[in-house]
């Protein structure tokens, strides 16, 4: 098991660390009530107008594709590149039947780098993820369009107490218990509590998508036990 600071793993450590957990990683959050429907509502969120038609989606961080899944659900008919910096979780990923028009990129998001500009942007459970996000958010901010939209889904919790409660009790009950099961270590879930324990809140991450040159910044949160836990935040690129 590895050893974590305050705010989790060292950020360049995380992709290893998904590494690890990849072959485990539908299963858990299979079994987490809202997981894929919220992906799905973040990315209805981002209105990608006339189900994408002629339009480039990116979806950064996409993991075992289930974010992918859902920007294709929301936009059919877009190309949608998906990029992750974790083999293992690419390696999933893949293993799953896509339309032609999706493309996975195995790179880290910081050194992602493409000819076209994009239609929209989905980061979901990334951005508290890497060293320097708002470095990344100004990166995506010049990957789009202007008026294109970035949604960000993540984990906030740090604007209310019982947010944060509900949070450190579900990890420490459900989700560090089951991670040890499935891949006898508990690394990555002790990541995922701290990572979140110790990110922005809601009010202070719309700080930061403001400063990183995104306009008509808000947020919206999910239903059930993630109410105030999990949130899209959103913003258009100049
Ligand atoms: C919690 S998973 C989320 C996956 C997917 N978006 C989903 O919603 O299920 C976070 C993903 O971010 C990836 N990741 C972490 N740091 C990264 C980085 N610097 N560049 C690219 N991907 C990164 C991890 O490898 C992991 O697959």
């Amino acid at each position: 098991m590895g050893r974590l600071s305050r705010a989790g793993l060292r950020r360049a450590e995380v992709p290893g660390a998904f590494d690890v957990g990849a072959a485990a990683y539908d299963k858990l959050v299979g079994a987490n009530p809202g997981y894929h429907d919220h992906l799905r509502i973040s990315a209805r969120r981002m209105r990608i107008a006339d189900g994408g038609r002629g339009l480039r989606l990116l979806d950064a961080g996409c993991g075992t594709g289930a974010s992918t899944a859902a920007l294709l659900e929301a936009a059919p008919h877009a190309e949608i590149v998906a990029v992750d910096a974790s083999a293992g979780m690419l390696e999933q990923a893949r293993a799953k039947s896509w339309p032609d028009s999706v493309r996975f990129v195995h790179s880290p998001i910081e050194d992602f780098a493409d000819t076209g500009k994009f239609d929209g942007i989905l980061a979901a459970y990334l951005l508290r993820n890497l060293a320097d996000p708002d470095a990344q958010l100004r990166r995506f901010a010049a990957l789009l369009r202007p008026g294109a939209t970035l949604a960000v889904h993540e984990y906030s919790v740090a604007d209310s107490k019982s947010a944060q409660a509900i949070w450190t009790a579900v990890c420490w009950g459900i989700i560090i218990p089951a991670g040890l099961v499935k891949t006898r270590d508990t690394t990555l879930y002790r990541h995922l509590w701290r990572s979140v324990t110790s990110f922005d809140g809601a009010a202070a991450l719309q700080r930061r998508m403001a400063a990183a040159g995104f306009t008509g910044v808000h947020s919206e949160t999910m239903s059930g036990w993630q109410h105030g836990i999990v949130h899209t935040f959103l913003g258009e690129a100049q």
